[in-house]
């Protein structure tokens, strides 16, 4: 019998254990698949200092397993970054912020040295842009920002929760823009956080992935 999509994101959470240096801290994600890594990394707790955490809700998982939550301002560096994606190409870059915790992803994966990248293959693509990409936006800036991707052939719509626009763990508005095609990852990264009114973009190539653990049905795959 092949494994179910939730049985993959187990096995790569308990896989990306092996990446976690004892004794120190280590920068934890946001979503699904890191849940499964928290859960596993509770198993190691009195082997590790504690984690900085890059939501609210990974914060109150990590928290109630008894994992000390250091604060990003606490450390000058980590080790390693341990986060999932939406999508993730052959080269390691991504997109992520499906769960709305981009900013303080992108924040806390900056502190790392390395950025492990745990998902199931259906993460995997040739080239980003099919699943929506979610940006960060002040939310007096939504509808310029909208009318630019408008204008390079993208829809982006503002997302919504209980009929009220998300309000994201920073206080701001996410937009998702379908029908963009990401040809060049870095240069769009670079080109949309110039825009004003942009907090961040959910494309991460400045802060690839050093290493994915991709869960198939063969197992898991290292991809480097
Ligand atoms: C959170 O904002 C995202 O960047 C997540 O990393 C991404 O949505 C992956 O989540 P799942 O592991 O639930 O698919």
């Amino acid at each position: 019998p092949s494994l179910t999509q939730d049985e993959l994101k187990t096995l790569v959470g308990q896989a990306a254990l092996q990446y976690v240096v004892p004794g120190e801290i280590v920068g934890v994600g946001t979503g699904s698949t890191v849940n499964k890594f928290i859960d596993a990394l509770a198993t190691i707790k009195d082997q590790i200092k504690g984690a900085v955490s890059s939501s609210v809700a990974s914060t109150e998982r990590l928290k109630a397993l008894g994992i000390p939550v250091f604060d990003a301002n606490e450390v000058a560096s980590l080790a390693v970054y341990i986060d999932g994606a939406d999508e993730i190409d052959g080269n390691g870059h991504m997109v992520k912020g499906g769960g709305a915790a981009l900013t303080r992803e992108k924040i806390v994966a900056a502190l790392a040295t390395r950025f492990v990248c745990i998902a199931d293959e259906s993460k995997l693509v040739q080239a980003l842009g099919q699943f929506p990409l979610p940006v960060e936006v002040i939310p007096m800036a939504a509808n310029h920002i909208a009318r630019r991707f408008a204008a390079m052939g993208g829809q982006a719509q503002l997302r919504m929760r209980d009929g009220q626009p998300l309000v994201t763990d920073n206080g701001q508005h996410i937009l998702d823009v379908r029908g963009l095609s990401i040809t060049d990852p870095l240069a769009f990264e670079s080109d949309i956080n110039q825009w004003p009114g942009v907090v961040t973009v959910g494309v991460f190539a400045h802060q690839k992935a050093s290493v994915c653990l991709l869960g198939t049905a063969q197992g898991v795959k290292t991809l480097t």
